[in-house]
């Protein structure tokens, strides 16, 4: 029987354009191609964690229109336990994203469905997270949903990561407690912590203020440059695997869900970060969010050049 991630987060629909570079203010730029996607860093990671070879629930909001249809079809489709995606009047979430020649991305969320997303609603599922091994939840839905999910997969005594992306701020100081995992990146660990990330050391220096705030063990990670471990008492290097890049959107999730089903099954923590950075660097050479995320023969057959 595969482990049980459940994620409690957002579903999107990605509206992405591919531009030679992304637009200044008030620029209007002509595009190269238009797509629409299934995303949300949610949905992102439970497909990552699904593909990758958990059992997965998902936990969520999507509205009535058509883009909720085809977001719950995305889950169907990946065998995730989508009975806990709530049908709810009005439009789903969406991303307008924009990637340009050199792979990177400008995204702008409109929450929509996803801001429905009560406490009640996920506490009416628990017994999807009493089924958990691993708990997981980003920021694309409200702060009190977040909350409560991590303080309750504590409470069960669950594995909980969370990937606080997008980022704006310090985290409410009761959740660390809560949190075994906590995976940002560069930016997000800066504005998490108030610090500059932009080095090895900086990196540190907000990993070791996070895990003094109560996090568990954290995870920076740091691009094309891998990640770094932390844990109170060492840090550790993980280099990613070098790859040509086309399109970084999801590479985040695609970790944090590589990373949340190799732990489940029972891998170390060395072994799900290095799972989690093939993973990631698969999906960076492939277009879109769910339609980058690699599945456990890719990865498997992945040779580094
Ligand atoms: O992390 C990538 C995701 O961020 C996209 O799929 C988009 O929906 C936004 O949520």
């Amino acid at each position: 029987m595969p482990a049980k991630v459940v994620v409690v987060g957002s579903l999107n629909m990605d509206l992405v354009t591919r531009a030679e570079r992304l637009p200044r203010g008030g620029e209007t730029l002509i595009g190269k191609s238009f797509a629409t996607v299934p995303g949300g860093k949610g949905a992102n990671q439970a497909v990552a964690a699904a593909r990758l070879g958990a059992q997965v629930s998902m936990v969520g909001c999507v509205g009535d229109d058509a883009y909720g249809e085809q977001l719950r079809g995305a889950l169907l489709a990946e065998a995730i336990d989508y009975q806990a995606v709530s049908v709810i009047e009005g439009s789903s979430g969406v991303a307008l994203i924009v990637v340009d020649d050199s792979s990177q991305n400008a995204i702008v969320i409109v929450a929509g469905a996803n801001a429905q997303l009560a406490p009640e609603v996920v506490a009416g599922f628990d017994a999807i997270l009493q089924a958990a091994d691993v708990i997981i939840c980003q920021l694309e839905v409200p702060y009190s949903t977040v909350g409560y999910a991590l303080k309750r997969g504590r409470e069960l005594g669950k594995t909980v990561i969370l990937n606080p992306a997008p980022a704006s701020g310090p985290l409410p100081a009761d959740w660390y407690a809560s949190i075994d995992y906590l995976i940002p990146n560069e930016s997000e660990a800066s504005a998490l912590s108030g610090l500059p990330v932009n080095s090895r050391e900086s990196a540190e220096a907000a990993a070791s203020q996070l895990i003094a705030a109560g996090a568990g063990k954290v995870i920076v990670t740091l691009g094309a440059q891998g990640s770094l471990f932390a844990d109170g008492a060492r840090f550790d290097y993980f280099p990613a695997p070098k790859v040509e890049a086309i399109d970084t959107t999801a590479a985040g999730d695609t970790f944090v869900g590589a990373f949340a089903a190799a732990l489940a099954a029972g891998k170390s923590e060395a072994e799900a970060i290095s799972f989690g950075q093939v993973a990631a660097a698969l999906s960076v050479t492939r277009a879109g969010a769910q339609p980058s995320i690699p599945t456990l023969s890719d990865v498997q057959a992945f040779s580094p050049s």
